[in-house]
Order: C-alpha cells, then sequence, then structure tokens
C-alpha cells in the first residue's frame, strides 16, 4: 500500500499566515504541521510516500522536507497541484504514483493522538474497497458527516446544515486503484471542488466501503481555532504514538 499526503489548497481560511508560506508547513506545537500525516503513515508501516503540493510555495516542501532522511525514508515523492481543485482533484494526481497498489491518503492538516495501524491492517485484509475513520465531534456541520446503521455507512453528507450523527468522517481515507476512475466520474460541488466525500459515496453504493472508529482524538488545523487547538493538543499529550 502506498501513502499520499494531500497538502495542496491555498489556505485561505488562515490567511495572513499563508500569505509567506503553505498552510502545511505552519507550527503545530514543536513541529510543522507536515511532520504529523507523514508520521501517521510511517507509523501503519507505510513508506512510500507522495506528498501532494500546490500554491505559491511548494518549493518550502523540499527544503523542509527534502528525501525524508529524518523520517528514515529511502525518498520522497512530490508532485503538484494547480489550483485548488478538491481534495479528489488532488488524489487524482497520484494515479501513476499508485501504480495499481491500494492508497491510504491523509490530508495534510490532519493530526491524530495513536497509530493507524489496525485499521490499516483491517484494510490490507479487507483485499478491496474502501475504508474511512469517523470519530465523534461537537461541530459536525463542519465536516463530512456520516449516516450510519449499525456496522453499514448508509451515506455520507459533505458540511451538512442538519447533521444526521455526530461522527466527522476525518480525514484519512484507504482506496483501491478504482478511485482514480471514480474520480474521472466526479463533476464539481458547490464550492467548485472535486469532492472526496462524493468519492466515498461511490464506494458505499456500491456496498465496498467499511468504517471503524479512530482511537484517540483527532483534530484538523485549518482554521485558526483548529490550529490553536491542535497545537494544545500536540503541548498535552503528544501526537503520533505507536
Ligand atoms: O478534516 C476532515 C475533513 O476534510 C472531512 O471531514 C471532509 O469531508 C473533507 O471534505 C475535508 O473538509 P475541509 O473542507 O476541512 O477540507 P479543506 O478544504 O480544509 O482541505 C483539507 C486538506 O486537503 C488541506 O489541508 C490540503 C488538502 N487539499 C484541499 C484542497 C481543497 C488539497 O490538497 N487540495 C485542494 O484543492
Amino acid at each position: 500500500m502506498k501513502g499520499v499526503v494531500l497538502a495542496g489548497g491555498l489556505g485561505s481560511r488562515l490567511f495572513p499566515l499563508t500569505k509567506i508560506t503553505n498552510k502545511h508547513l505552519l507550527p503545530v506545537y514543536d513541529k510543522p504541521m507536515i511532520y504529523y500525516p507523514i508520521q501517521t503513515l510511517i507509523n501503519a508501516g507505510i513508506e512510500d510516500i507522495m506528498i501532494v503540493t500546490g500554491g505559491n510555495f511548494a518549493g518550502h516542501f523540499l527544503q523542509l522536507l527534502g528525501n525524508g532522511k529524518d523520517f528514515g525514508l529511502k525518498d520522497l515523492n512530490y508532485t503538484y497541484q494547480e489550483g485548488e481543485g478538491g481534495i479528489a482533484d488532488a488524489l487524482r494526481l497520484v494515479e501513476h504514483f499508485a501504480d495499481d497498489e491500494p492508497v491510504c491518503v491523509v490530508l495534510g492538516d490532519n493530526i491524530i493522538e495513536n497509530s493507524i495501524r489496525g485499521a490499516a491492517d483491517d484494510y490490507r485484509k479487507q483485499g478491496g474497497g474502501a475504508k474511512i475513520l469517523v470519530k465523534k465531534v461537537h461541530d459536525p456541520q463542519r465536516f463530512g458527516v456520516p449516516e450510519i446503521d449499525e456496522d453499514k455507512v448508509l451515506n455520507i453528507v459533505e458540511k451538512p446544515a442538519e447533521p444526521k450523527s455526530d461522527y466527522a468522517v476525518i480525514g484519512i481515507y484507504f482506496f483501491d486503484n478504482t478511485v482514480f476512475d471514480i474520480i474521472r466520474t466526479l463533476k464539481p460541488s458547490a464550492r467548485g471542488e472535486l469532492e472526496i466525500t462524493d468519492v466515498n459515496n461511490h464506494y458505499i453504493d456500491r456496498g465496498e466501503m467499511t468504517w471503524a472508529e479512530l482511537d484517540g482524538w483527532w483534530t484538523d488545523a485549518g482554521t485558526f481555532e483548529s490550529l490553536r487547538h491542535a497545537s494544545n493538543l500536540v503541548a498535552q499529550t503528544g501526537a503520533n504514538k505507536k
């Protein structure tokens, strides 16, 4: 299984911090934000990693991460997303890198307390389809929200005004190689993006989606409030524990 960190987009919700560098290079307590999703993949046993970046400061990633030596990696792969066409648009760019293998996709602003190794192993055994991780939140309107019936996800709605559950679909996804065919069928949403939620709903419609509840805390870090919260969580308990 290959690993993907999506770190494109313009980070406009964090302006003016993102006027001089990419959002994913901003500090979360004692490390640049992107260190956390990279470590998430490594802790899950995934060391063949591509970073999708974008915007005006893509060169900063090379300066910071180089070939991934600080993480004990043999090398790191990079690609560049033109514009801000959405998470699924960014994922589209890794088709060649994936080379028929499944992918574990981590959003560059998602930080977790514990390891996802168990979920990764379960997905490996699943032998195809997709898997999402969910977490209970107090503000589901900010996220993709699943409607869950016992062991099945019935559907996911992106940023619903009236959420059907108090779970968020977190930004860590497992997909088989058909994800790239699905992305080719997508149309931009009302916010002009190719939505990862539409990708997930395709798998649900095909009956090929599993889910698990994430153990430990999870947060995004893409707003001032969540960035501060992320720094506090990391300072208090540490992140990416094994
Ligand atoms: O954090 C989890 C949530 O992430 C999910 O619950 C939602 O279903 C999902 O749509 C996403 O919601 P956001 O609206 O918060 O995503 P955002 O636009 O902040 O993008 C998250 C990351 O995805 C960002 O840090 C980098 C990457 N990205 C995003 C866009 C729009 C790209 O690489 N390219 C893009 O064009």
